[in-house]
């Protein structure tokens, strides 16, 4: 087991060493190698993604990827900020399908905002695709506006734009992991207003009649935002295109308590896969032992699901979480009265004596 170990800045080195104790723990198989990326890269290199980094990458059966930006780089031309460093890396290694699992655990039922009704017992899985849409299309850019009311001014344009084959791979993810789980599976779009999103539309229904077994929805983007909130336990799967699938996994994040506790995986055609939490790197927390490891362990855990195929240790790790959780312990994003308040470190230290 070839793993590329990214930790990138702010939250991210502390997070991933806990992640990497906890590997080492399952006393497996695995060579585990450290490379720069994101703003820490671009303060060595002057690039957020050097070329050994890549190639390691590319070496690498699987990544695990802390998180990446910093104020400080806020100001960089786009090429060269921490941000480019992700997107670069699922595009150059075709990680087109990201999952977002959102799980409330029964012991943090009062951590999410919603009320406990709204969301215990909830378990949804985001299915985003990851390299295409709006973030990669061509053109875009800043120019001057040829036409219009606001001729002559400077205008920002953006392509939303995806291949019939780009969506129906996705879908055939989706279908596939509804069938391992509840057989329910919603595409979400904007085909009201977007030709882009017609074409999901279509493409969408056309996959699900291959699937006569999973029953198969679609919904509106904004109505979909509204009824995560309103009811989302109606929802198993969910499918949609990199933009929506942003805003939307942030969203039922926070059903569940914490940004701190979402774990991701991002994977290929051939399993190969780059695993990270979905929250950033919180730069207003970093270095003072606060932030939460608890979403990079469990993306360590889908990584031994996805990528090895190591069901077993991926279940270790999940059970160890869990240990911790009725044990009481909280990072300060998940403390309520009556838990016991613990750093990052010390949350690592529980995960490994309870594995
Ligand atoms: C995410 C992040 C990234 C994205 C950023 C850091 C480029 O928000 O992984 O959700 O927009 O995809
Ligand atoms: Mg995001």
């Amino acid at each position: 087991m070839k793993i590329a170990v990214l930790p990138g800045d702010g939250i991210g080195t502390e997070i991933t060493a806990q992640a990497v104790r906890v590997l080492k723990a399952l006393n497996l198989p695995m060579e585990l190698e450290e490379a720069p990326v994101g703003g820490a890269a671009y303060d060595r290199t002057g690039d957020p993604l050097p070329s050994a980094t890549l190639d390691l990458a590319r070496a690498a059966d699987a990544i695990l990827f802390g998180a990446v930006g910093g104020w400080q780089y806020d100001k960089l031309p786009r090429e060269k900020r921490p941000e480019q460093a992700v997107l670069g890396l699922r595009k150059h290694l075709g990680l087109f399908a990201n999952l977002r699992p959102s799980i409330v655990y029964p012991e943090l039922v009062n951590a999410s905002t919603l009320k406990p009704e709204v969301v215990s017992g909830l378990d949804i899985l985001i299915l985003r695709e990851l390299t295409g849409d709006i973030y990669f299309g061509q053109p875009r850019g800043i120019r001057v506006a040829a036409d219009g009311p606001f001729k002559g001014q400077r205008e920002g344009f953006d392509t939303m734009r995806y291949a019939d084959g780009e969506i129906r791979r996705i879908m055939h993810v989706g279908f596939a992991a509804a069938r391992k789980r509840s057989r329910r599976l919603c595409s979400v779009d904007k085909a009201n207003v977007l030709e882009t999103m017609q074409l999901w539309k279509d493409v969408a229904a056309e996959v699900a009649a291959e699937y006569p077994d999973v029953e198969y929805s679609s919904m509106y983007v904004d109505n979909a935002a509204m009824q995560l909130v309103r009811n989302p336990r109606q929802f198993d799967v969910i499918v949609t295109g990199n933009m929506f699938g942003d805003i939307l996994s942030d969203e039922a994040s926070m059903l569940t308590g914490s940004i701190g506790m979402q774990p991701s995986a991002s994977l290929n055609d051939s399993r190969k896969g780059l695993y990270e939490p979905i929250h950033g790197s919180a730069p207003d927390i970093a270095g003072k032992n606060l932030a939460n490891p608890l979403a990079t362990i469990l993306s360590a855990a889908m990584m031994l699901r996805y990528s090895f195929d190591r069901e077993d240790a991926a279940v270790r790790i999940e059970s160890a979480v869990r240990k911790v959780l009725v044990q009481g312990l909280r990072t300060a994003d998940i403390y309520e009265s009556g838990t016991t308040k613990v750093g990052t470190v010390e949350m690592g230290d529980a995960v490994l004596k309870a594995l």
